[in-house]
């Protein structure tokens, strides 16, 4: 690997020659844009812990009115990212919502494509282009980018969902923003989880006489995604992890664009650790308590805490209870694999 000439070597007369008509020479730059061997990678790895983050979202509700926040989000912005960017990875977007009984956020819809996973309360709900779908604890429910959406909340005590965006991208492209629109009038069907696609395999006869829906099933509830994942825990060999993807019924393919998201059971006394993958990622706690180890930092994580991952780490989670621990996983393979640079390692 060859030794590259420093801007400072230039003569100045000749930098400012270049200055003046806008032009940068690439050499002195080209290690930081292209680093030999890997990434130069900012992002570090991160744990928030709920039982942190709950009693501080709860007094954002006492201190905000809906009126005067329209989401109420605490954004788990990663530090060694540019905070004020509020990212949790390079590519994802995390926020914990809290919406009080009663309340509502307005219909919308933004460029960039978004996720509620829910992590507490019952009888919120989210309306996707007229689908009313309930909203329980730890069921994923997409709104993709272009679709109107809207949230409210028909119980009682507070209800709070991770939101995952793809928002750091769409972003940088300068391509991000919402406009709002009147509210919708919801359909009385139960959601399509519950009739259309309600089995994995079946999916509506007509849907083979036509292209396929880009966003066919828009909520995948968690009590079928655990039954599926135990099944898996009671035959999968020692070595063999339970790990889901959740897709696009009529495709087969991630069933949004850019993030990608999948459940992770370990069994007691199970340890993950996976390949070095290019993308990055979130863990987030579903059940249970453990172990992790990402690049070398380690933390210990608990039920409904969220872990952030660099591109390229290494990753190691153990399972350190006597039941079966279950995690949410975000990342940006989709992306990766689409633009033709991702990689395990
Ligand atoms: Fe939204």
């Amino acid at each position: 690997m060859s030794v590259l000439g420093t801007l400072e070597e230039l003569p100045q007369s000749y930098r400012d020659n270049l200055a003046k008509v806008d032009l940068v020479p690439l050499w002195p730059a080209l290690r930081s844009f292209l680093p030999y061997g890997a990434p130069e990678r900012k992002c570090k790895p991160m744990i928030w812990r709920y039982a942190q983050a709950r009693p501080l979202l709860l007094e954002a509700g006492d201190l905000t009115p809906i009126e005067k926040a329209e989401r109420r989000v605490l954004i788990l912005a990663n530090p060694s990212l540019d905070s004020s960017s509020g990212r949790a990875t390079p590519t994802i977007y995390l926020g914990l919502q809290l919406i009080k009984p009663g309340e509502t956020a307005p219909n919308h819809k933004h460029s960039p494509s978004a996720i509620r996973f829910v992590v507490e309360g019952e009888g919120g709900f989210t309306v996707v282009e007229g689908e009313k779908m309930p909203m329980e604890r730890g069921d994923l429910i997409l709104t993709p980018s272009g679709l109107w959406h809207e949230h409210g909340h028909s119980g009682s005590g507070p209800v709070v969902w991770l939101d995952a965006l793809d928002l750091p991208l769409v972003y940088s492209v300068e391509a991000s923003y919402c406009v709002e629109g009147a509210p919708q009038k919801p359909t009385n069907a139960p959601d399509r989880s519950q009739t259309q696609y309600r089995r994995a395999g079946l999916m509506p006869y007509s849907a083979l006489l036509r292209q396929p829906d880009r966003y066919p099933l828009r909520r995948f509830p968690w009590r079928e995604v655990r039954e599926a994942l135990n099944a898996l825990t009671s035959h999968a060999g020692r070595d063999e992890h339970a790990h889901l993807a959740y897709i696009n019924p009529e495709t087969g393919t991630e069933c949004l664009p850019i993030l990608g998201f999948s459940a992770l059971a370990l069994r007691p006394g199970e340890t993950y650790a996976p390949p070095r993958r290019s993308s990055s990622a979130v863990f987030h706690v579903i059940e249970g308590a453990g172990d992790a180890e990402i690049d070398g930092a380690s933390m210990k994580f608990d039920v409904s805490d969220t872990i952030a991952t660099p591109t390229h780490a290494r990753i190691q989670l153990r399972n350190n209870t006597s039941k079966i621990a279950y995690f949410f996983l975000v990342d940006d393979a989709p992306m990766q694999r689409k633009l033709g640079f991702y990689e395990e390692f």
